[in-house]
């Protein structure tokens, strides 16, 4: 088992570069099936998911070609599958925008029940609501989604709850569809950045990132053109927060800024400072110890659940005690066990955990739970006294590019330690 192995106590300083969105191209991925034509997409994170996605793509009969590290073209003029291997699809979560995509290209789609990180329950039944609104009938069972339809017609689909990606799949479903669909729910970056990315392949989809979404059915999807995925709302959150956890000073390049304005205020709040240095550019510093904040995660543009537990390392030594309060998943506090090893004082029930600062962490083993515990506990280990040894990296990588050498570049002590090496210490 690889684990990363972090010598604290570091004031991170330096500059970092953030890379294209996990969540948004775990979406612009599948929706390149839409298309009867070749596509290049750039800004791709180097990541395990992007990896994952691909090779379900080549198994459906799409041509991957890797120009560089973040750029690839996908040829999708030849599908030949629309039943997407089980075995891999169960492997992560957004599997689910294959069966949006599918069944609009194919009008008929198996995929594995979505995997994922353990978040608590991760019902797609907004997403079934939403296929069905537009005339497919969906069957559930035996670990597995089937979906078809005779033909999509467009409607109004109304969710019950705010959902990323139950908006998403409705709107790959509905770029084909005979007439307009409506869509009245999540507005959040990642939704914007795969209708931008449709409209660029000649979808005709109006209103993302506004409360309501308008699809107009389109015949084809051309393709024949280049797309750019939006920088990691998540990855700049979880710099900017262990620029303030650590004490340091950093300016975090290739940013939206807007899209931060929910963490930043709360840097601010806590009394340290950010400044938007312009050119998509931000720099965040703190210089003593931050105040006390409550928290409670929202969809956007409230408080991100995906750096709620980056934000619980921030309170672990902050003035005072800090209240957090998790309103998106049921299980996204098990982090709080890890930390309280290395020395935080944290109580955690349902969805609130009450953070106690503490003047500093300690060093420990620890284990990521799932990813963005796996970037907690690396901050963790960044601003400890001592050694920190990060176990279950495979969470890590499904979401993170290199951020051991990120971190590195900022001065953090940390290195990636192997099996084999590791068994020899
Ligand atoms: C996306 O998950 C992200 N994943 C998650 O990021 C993120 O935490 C989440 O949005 C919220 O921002 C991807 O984009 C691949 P939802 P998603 O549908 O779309 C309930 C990370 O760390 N719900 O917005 O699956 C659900 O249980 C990951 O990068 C239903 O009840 O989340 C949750 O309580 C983790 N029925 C809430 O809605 C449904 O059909 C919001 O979920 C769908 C969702």
């Amino acid at each position: 088992m690889d684990k990363l192995v972090i010598t604290g106590k570091t004031p991170l300083k330096g500059d970092v570069i953030i890379s294209g969105a996990k969540n948004a191209a775990v979406a612009i991925l599948p929706a390149t099936l839409l298309i009867d034509g070749v596509c290049t997409i750039d800004n791709l994170p180097n990541i395990s998911d992007v990896k994952i996605f691909c090779d379900i793509l080549k198994e459906l009969g799409a041509k991957i070609t890797w120009i560089s590290e973040n750029e690839l073209t996908i040829d999708t003029r030849n599908i030949s599958e629309n039943n997407a291997p089980l075995d891999m699809t169960s492997k992560f979560r957004a599997s689910y925008y294959l069966i949006g995509a599918l069944l609009g290209r194919c009008k008929n789609v198996t995929v594995g029940m979505p995997g994922g990180c353990k978040l608590g329950a991760r019902p797609i039944d907004q997403h079934i609501k939403g296929f069905e609104a537009l005339g497919a009938k969906v069957d559930v069972g035996q670990g597995k989604i089937t979906a078809k339809a005779d033909k999509l017609v467009g409607n109004s689909v109304y969710l019950d709850i705010v959902s990323v990606g139950a908006t998403i799949n409705v709107m790959l479903c509905a770029v084909l569809a005979e007439g307009t669909t409506i869509i009245d729910n999540a507005k959040e970056p990642n939704i914007v950045d795969v209708a931008n990315f449709l409209n660029t392949m000649g979808a005709d989809i109006r209103g993302a990132g506004t409360d309501v979404i308008k699809i107009n059915g389109v015949k084809k999807l051309h393709g024949n053109a280049t797309y750019s995925v939006v920088p990691d709302q998540i990855e700049a959150g979880t710099f900017m927060l262990a620029a303030v956890a650590s004490r340091g000073d950093v300016t975090i390049k290739n940013c939206i800024t807007k899209h931060l304005e929910p963490i930043t205020a709360k840097i601010l709040e806590m009394g340290a400072y950010a400044e938007d240095l312009g050119g998509d550019t931000l720099r965040v510093w703190c210089d003593k110890t931050p105040n006390k904040v409550n928290i409670k995660t929202l969809p956007y543009p409230g408080f991100p659940t995906d750096l709620q537990p980056q934000m619980g390392v921030v309170l672990s030594t902050a003035n005072g005690t800090s209240i957090i309060n998790e309103s998106i998943w049921e299980s996204r506090f098990q982090y709080t066990e890890e930390l309280n090893k290395m020395g935080a004082k944290i109580t955690a029930q349902g969805k609130t955990a009450i953070f106690e600062g503490v003047e500093s962490l300690s060093g420990a083993p620890v284990y990521a739970t799932d990813l963005r515990a796996g970037a907690a506990l690396i901050i963790a280990g960044i601003i400890a006294d001592g050694k920190t040894e990060v176990y279950n990296l495979n969470h890590i990588d499904r979401g993170y590019e290199n951020i051991e050498e990120k971190f590195r570049k900022l001065g953090a002590n940390i290195q990636r330690v192997s099996e084999e090496v590791a068994k020899d210490e």
